[in-house]
């Protein structure tokens, strides 16, 4: 609910509507502005070599690999939003702590993961990821770049902001000729993905449903056929076209670029 609030409070500016390039449509300019910043807490969670962070709830799998680095936070329930906030963007700030690094303004992370309840411990103690608590659990390297780890928890101020990607999205595959199951990787802008389409070379639009974290399944067959996605942002409601990203003799456990990409 939180983020369905916050995602209405982002202030949209569209400058443009559809326009054509080359015959083919590409995305309204959509971009927005930072969320005012709010207070929460932040923990961390794994160790300096972040590697309990790979594998997360967001299906993400090596963060190394597919460009998310350190710099990435496990979000409590009520931010996490099923899923639909893998991708989305945040400055964290320590905030009126000791523990507080004086110099440092803030840094940024990406939601990678999920911080589940334990309802075994309270919500103020131990339980801080608890439902209503708005709560980051980040990776230690990121932690430590605001606050002396040894603190365990802070007090941060946080605010939603665009994420800065080096080229386009990227496409993971799992599934099989009959059911594709697609991990969308590297999504600029907003960082998250609302809904998603795919179009075989020899069928329609297919809309596609989410399965978890940031991936998109369709039942049907689609081996053999080149592929195009349709994705829409959650925060901007912004739509882009990779047509033709994926060739026709495609499989799985590989990852498919396109040098689109929202702003
Ligand atoms: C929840 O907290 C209890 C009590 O500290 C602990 O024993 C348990 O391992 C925790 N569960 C998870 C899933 O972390």
């Amino acid at each position: 609910m939180a983020s369905i609030l916050q995602a209405r409070s982002f202030m949209l500016i569209a400058y443009a509507m559809m326009f054509t390039f080359m015959g083919e449509p590409t995305a309204a300019v959509v971009t927005f502005r930072p969320s005012k910043w709010s207070l929460a807490h932040a923990t961390f969670y794994g160790d300096e070599t972040a590697s309990e962070t790979m594998g997360g709830a967001c299906g993400y799998g090596n963060l190394f690999k597919n460009g998310y680095g350190t710099d990435t936070v496990a979000l409590s329930s009520t931010l996490f939003n099923n899923g639909y906030a893998c991708g989305s963007c945040f400055q964290i700030k320590c905030y009126q702590a000791s523990a507080c690094y004086k110099n440092v303004a803030y840094t940024t992370v990406t939601a990678t993961n999920l911080c589940p309840p334990n309802w075994s411990k309270p919500s103020n103690n131990g339980g801080w990821c608890n439902p209503p608590r708005v709560h980051f659990d980040m990776a230690k390297p990121a932690f430590m770049k605001i606050a002396q780890w040894k603190a365990g928890i802070v007090p941060v101020m946080y605010r939603r902001v665009p994420c800065q990607r080096k080229g386009g999205v990227r496409f993971s595959f799992q599934g099989n000729g009959y059911w594709l199951l697609v991990y969308v990787m590297n999504v600029g802008g907003g960082g998250d993905i609302s809904s998603m389409m795919v179009k075989g070379s020899r069928t329609g639009w297919i809309k596609m449903s989410h399965n978890w974290g940031a991936s998109y399944q369709a039942f049907a067959t689609l081996g053999g056929q080149a592929l195009s996605f349709r994705i829409t942002s959650y925060t901007t409601k912004e739509t882009i076209i990779a047509w033709n990203v994926v060739p026709s003799n495609w499989n799985v456990g590989l990852t498919y670029s396109t040098s689109t990409n929202f702003h």
